[in-house]
């Protein structure tokens, strides 16, 4: 396991500032998301994993669902979690350029549609998402950070944008976007992270830091099946009940969709990589967005076989073992019993 020299990552949660814990072994994280049940399930799976993980703080993007709906939702998952220090910060409303396209017709229209919503008590932030990330990495040590960015690139790419010097704090960027073999899940090219906000995307695939990208082609492989269903059922504990009926009303409409039984659990593949890198297989390579073009906008162009003279900028991930994917899944919701 690699040891983490960090850390003196100054975060504020709860206004207060705090000097993240120094355990050498768990690496800081900021999580920016949209949940989304497959985004909801991510955040249960880093928050049951402090020893190697620290969640210095959430950061909200409109993606799903509507900005408003996505803060809420992240803090009521934090709330379930019983971890309400961990932040909560909201930040844009809508993508740099194009305008915001949701998918209630996934996610209903709660976002997290399966479980019960109300206000939580976990407040939201009042500094915005994108002054937190800036914040907090120039905060901390070089290359000491992780960025986790499973929803619309917009927030991260602000950040990138408003305070350039922050480039050199990120250790990694693990995210979930992209399709190359699976083709797109919202236009025959794009999958919707990336075609929310393909303009975002392209800044944060050209920012040189060290990405890994989990996009279709392997997020497609770990399918919240019925059987997976009912094992984290019979943890018997209030996370894994609700993860059940996240997935439960996640699992219809892809399923129907692509006539698999069960839907890909996508944006948890980014903790699990953490959690587990040896679970996947990847490959080093370039990575370019399309902007241009109307009809493949937000593709993902990635060059497998080296063929184009362009940098590789990122890890394509292409493979995962999915029974092990869940066994892991299962394992650290169990805890929250
Ligand atoms: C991605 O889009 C959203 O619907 C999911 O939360 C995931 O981040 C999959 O294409
Ligand atoms: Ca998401």
């Amino acid at each position: 396991m690699r040891s983490w020299r960090f850390v003196s990552v100054l975060a504020r949660r709860g206004g207060a500032s705090r000097l993240a814990d120094a355990n050498p072994m768990t690496r800081p994280i900021i999580i920016d998301c949209d949940p989304g049940q497959d985004d909801a399930i991510a955040l249960l799976l880093a928050l049951s994993s402090p020893d190697e993980l620290d969640v210095l703080g959430i950061t909200t993007v409109a993606g799903n669902v509507p900005l408003k709906l996505t803060q809420r939702n992240a803090r009521l998952i934090t709330e379930l979690a019983e971890r309400g220090g961990v932040p909560v910060h909201a930040g844009c409303a809508r993508p740099l350029v194009r305008d915001l396209v949701t998918a209630e017709e996934v996610h209903g229209k709660t976002g997290i549609d399966g479980v019960d919503i109300r206000e939580p008590r976990v407040p939201l932030q009042d500094r915005h998402a994108v002054d937190f990330i800036v914040d907090t990495l120039l905060g901390a040590e070089d290359a000491s950070v992780t960025l986790v960015p499973i929803g619309p690139l917009t927030n991260i790419a602000m950040a990138m944008i408003k305070e350039p010097t922050i480039l050199g704090k990120i250790h990694e960027i693990v995210l979930m976007g992209g399709a190359m073999r699976e083709g797109g899940n919202t236009s025959a090219s794009a999958e919707f992270n990336i075609l929310v906000d393909p303009h975002a995307a392209h800044v944060v695939f050209d920012c040189g830091r060290p990405i890994t990208a989990m996009g279709l082609d392997v997020t497609h492989q770990v399918l919240a099946t019925p059987q997976r269903i009912e094992a984290i059922r019979t943890l018997g504990n209030p996370v894994a009940d609700a993860t059940c009926a996240m997935l439960t009303f996640f699992s219809r409409f892809d399923s129907e969709k692509y006539g698999t039984a069960g839907a890909p659990l996508h944006d948890p593949c980014t903790i699990a990589y953490l959690l587990e890198p040896g679970l996947f297989e990847g490959r080093l390579c370039n990575i370019a967005v399309e902007i241009h073009s109307e009809l493949t906008m937000g593709h993902t162009a990635v060059d497998m076989w080296d063929v184009s003279a362009r940098r590789k900028n990122a890890t394509w991930v292409h493979a995962v073992n999915a029974d092990r994917f869940y066994a892991l899944l299962a394992e650290r919701l169990g805890r929250y019993g």
